[in-house]
């Protein structure tokens, strides 16, 4: 059995007071044990007021991303130990927004899982295909190339400490939600190559999330699907009671 997991996105929003409202209520709504695990990761400069409010819930602490070296004159960026020292279980790489706007390319993406594993650090490694590739009938290839790219080199045991999420660009900040069926057929594509590259125990065993516009309304639908074990929520993460309504739709 997969445990459901859902993951807080918060990208480039909050201020440190407004996290510490937005996770004190979270903790006095979301019931414990939660029937998934609660992945929340906000910016970096909010990364210390939630850990500290966390501390003995249950929840996980995100990083949104970091570099791949481990330290060095790299300005404005952070390490996977410095995440790892700030509180944090798990990293998300492979962002369709970092690769949009900051240019990340499958091998860098490559190189900051590696890191991130080496430093004990969980990641949330993110996929995804935009609309025109969509209508060209590339889903696939491009997911799949992706996954081999973003993989490389890596063990079976390295999987274990890796969730994908399935995230068509399309849907990321659109208001337009993936049909259930629509990612269903990509989440058991991506099972299917999990299979081919690593083998049965780690394609059954590897938690796929589905990202892209979740909301409370959606979630209950989308987190029944066979082959989707959570959701990786952006905008409705900012909100007590959507997020902690899409929490309670997972099962
Ligand atoms: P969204 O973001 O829920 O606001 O579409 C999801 C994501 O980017 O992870």
């Amino acid at each position: 059995m997969r445990r459901p997991i859902i993951a807080g996105n918060w990208k480039m929003n909050l201020l440190r007071s407004e996290a510490r409202d937005l996770v004190e209520s979270l903790i006095r709504r979301v019931k414990t044990p939660a029937s998934a695990d609660i992945i929340l990761a906000p910016p970096f400069t909010a990364l210390g007021a939630v850990e500290e409010l966390i501390a003995g819930t249950g929840f996980f602490l995100a990083g949104q991303n970091h570099h791949f070296e481990p330290k060095g004159a790299y300005t404005g960026e952070v390490s996977p130990a410095m995440l790892k020292d700030a509180g944090c279980q798990y990293v998300i790489l492979g962002h369709s927004e970092r690769r949009t706007y900051f240019f990340e390319d499958d091998a860098q993406i490559n190189k900051k899982i590696k890191a991130a594993l080496l430093c004990g650090l969980n990641v949330i490694f993110c996929v995804g295909e935009t609309l025109e590739q969509r209508e060209k009938g590339e889903t696939q290839s491009i997911i799949q190339s992706q996954i081999e790219k973003g993989l490389q080199g890596l063990t079976g045991n390295d999987i274990g400490r890796i969730v994908l999420a399935y995230e068509p660009v399309w849907a990321i900040g659109t208001g337009k939600t993936a049909t259930p069926d629509q990612a269903q057929e990509v989440h058991f594509f991506i099972r299917g190559l999990l299979r081919e590259i690593f083998g049965e125990i780690v394609a059954q065993n590897t938690r796929i999330q589905y990202g892209g516009s979740v909301t409370p309304e959606s979630s209950g639908s989308l987190l029944t699907q066979k082959d989707i074990d959570g959701a990786l929520v952006g905008s409705a993460s900012l909100n007590t009671d959507s997020f902690c309504a899409i929490i309670s739709s997972a099962h």
